[in-house]
């Protein structure tokens, strides 16, 4: 079966607390707890395509093989700073994976994203690598980060973010095509300042209760 490009995690779940963490008072405590509970469910639904292999384990009962996940530890790759919102809670649900960390910022000038920082994990090729950003706008840190993670050999990637828009998704499509897309909702769109509408806002300063 082809991947689709994009994957709507649609569980109750996932939409209820989605709705509350966009609320415009939600405290910061409410919203990190939100974002942690809510990025275990993300968790479960992007992994889903992991490969299993057996292996001979012996149970109070008897010998049996048992299902065991193949290949290489996952990478989880964090864009500074508000994807490490939904790395905790992902790393909670998948406690050896490898992490890695990109750090860009706009240039004033050319607006486009410059890396100030990028340390990841070692044989990245052999590794499904899932990239978290909580927020896919206009999309080009996105694309620029998955640039970098292609150039230090990723080949298995996957974005997972909170909220999409429909021009970072198409952005990521043309620029990746190859990198499928998870997202606990597609927004309308972005405002005149890049901002996801109806959207929840500035996922960093939420969750990290600054302005
Ligand atoms: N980054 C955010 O934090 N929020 C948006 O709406 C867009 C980018």
């Amino acid at each position: 079966m082809t991947q689709p490009h994009l994957t709507v995690i649609t569980h109750p779940l996932v939409q209820h607390k989605l709705t509350i963490m966009r609320k415009h008072d939600v405290s910061t405590a409410g919203f990190r707890r939100l974002l942690r509970e809510i990025s275990l469910l993300l968790a479960y639904e992007v992994t889903r395509e992991l490969e299993l292999t057996t292996t001979t384990i012996q149970t109070p009962m008897c010998e049996m093989q048992a299902p065991t996940l193949e290949g290489k530890k996952l990478a989880l790759i964090s864009i500074l700073r508000a994807g490490n919102g939904l790395l905790d809670g992902i790393l909670e649900m998948i406690p050896s994976a490898r992490v890695g960390f990109v750090g860009l910022y706009r240039d004033p000038e050319t607006l486009k994203p410059v890396e100030y920082y990028c340390k990841v994990p070692n044989l990245l090729d052999q590794r499904m690598t899932i990239v978290v950003d909580p927020m896919l706008a206009t999309g080009n840190s996105s694309v620029a980060a998955i640039d970098m993670l292609k150039e230090r050999g990723a080949k298995n990637l996957r974005f997972l973010c909170l909220l999409a828009s429909p021009e970072g998704v198409e952005r990521m499509r043309q620029a990746h095509p190859d990198v499928p897309v998870y997202t606990a909702s597609l927004d309308e769109g972005l405002d005149d300042h890049g901002y996801i509408v109806p959207g929840l806002g500035d996922a960093g300063d939420r969750m990290f209760g600054t302005k």
